[in-house]
C-alpha cells in the first residue's frame, strides 16, 4: 500500500468555483496525489506577464482589473499543453465562459478524451473576500475581487448548469482547513 493510492479511475478533472474558493490549492494537491498534470491558466498567464512576452503584455491589464483575458488567448494556451499530454489532468480557472467549455469539448474530441468529473468549490462572498484580502496578490484588492465575483457570476457561473447537465458536476463544501476539504474531496472519489 502506498499512501496515495491511485485511486479510482478519474484522472480527468475540472475544479470550479468562485476565485477564492481554494482551486488552485486543491488542484495542486489532487494533481500531486495523482500524479496528474495541473494546469492553471491563471498561473500560466501570470508566468507570461512575468516573462514580459507578447501575450503577458496582453493579458496584465485586463487581469490587473479583474476582467477575462479573451477566449482565443487562452485557448492557444491550453490547446499547447494538452495536444502534448497523453495522461491525466486537473485544470483549475478553466474554463471561464461557455465558449471556453464547447472549445475545451472540440478540442477534446480531437484528442479522443473526455472530461470524467467537474468539482465545484462552494464557498461564501465573505469568506473569499477574506482569504484573497489575507494572500494580497496583486489583483487582491477589494475592489477588484469583487469585479471578480461579478465576472465570475455573470461569464462563468453558467457553467455550473452546463456540467450538472451533463451529470459530471460534484459540489464541495469549501469550508475548513486545506487538509479537510482535501480529505472530503478524496471522500467524494471513492
Ligand atoms: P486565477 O488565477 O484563476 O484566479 P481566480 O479564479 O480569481 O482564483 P484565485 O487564484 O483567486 O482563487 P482559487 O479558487 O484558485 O483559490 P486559491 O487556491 O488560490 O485567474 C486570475 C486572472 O487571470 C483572472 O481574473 C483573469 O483575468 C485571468 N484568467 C485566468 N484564467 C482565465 C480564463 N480561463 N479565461 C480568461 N481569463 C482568465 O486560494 C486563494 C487563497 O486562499 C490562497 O491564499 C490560499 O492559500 C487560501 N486558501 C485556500 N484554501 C484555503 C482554506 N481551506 N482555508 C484558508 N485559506 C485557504
Amino acid at each position: 500500500m502506498t499512501d496515495h493510492p491511485i485511486l479510482p479511475e478519474k484522472s480527468r478533472l475540472l475544479f470550479l468555483g468562485p476565485p477564492g474558493a481554494g482551486k488552485g490549492t486543491q488542484a495542486e494537491l489532487l494533481a500531486s496525489r495523482r500524479s496528474l498534470l495541473h494546469l492553471s491558466t491563471g498561473e500560466l498567464l501570470r508566468a507570461e506577464v512575468s516573462a514580459g512576452s507578447d501575450l503577458g503584455l496582453q493579458a496584465q491589464e485586463i487581469m490587473a482589473r479583474g476582467e477575462l483575458v479573451s477566449d482565443d488567448l487562452v485557448l492557444a494556451i491550453v490547446r499547447q499543453r494538452l495536444e502534448h499530454h497523453k495522461g491525466g489532468w486537473v485544470l483549475d480557472g478553466f474554463p471561464r465562459t461557455l465558449t471556453q467549455a464547447e472549445a475545451l469539448d472540440s478540442l477534446l474530441e480531437q484528442l479522443g478524451q473526455q472530461i470524467e468529473l467537474v468539482l465545484l468549490l462552494e464557498l461564501d462572498d465573505s469568506a473569499l473576500l477574506q482569504r484573497l484580502l489575507g494572500r494580497g496578490r496583486d489583483d487582491d484588492t477589494e475592489e477588484v475581487i469583487l469585479n471578480r465575483l461579478e465576472v465570475y457570476r455573470e461569464r462563468t457561473s453558467p457553467l455550473v448548469a452546463h456540467y450538472r447537465q451533463r451529470g459530471l458536476l460534484i459540489p464541495v463544501e469549501a469550508t475548513g482547513t486545506v487538509e479537510t476539504i482535501a480529505d472530503r474531496i478524496e471522500g467524494l472519489l471513492r
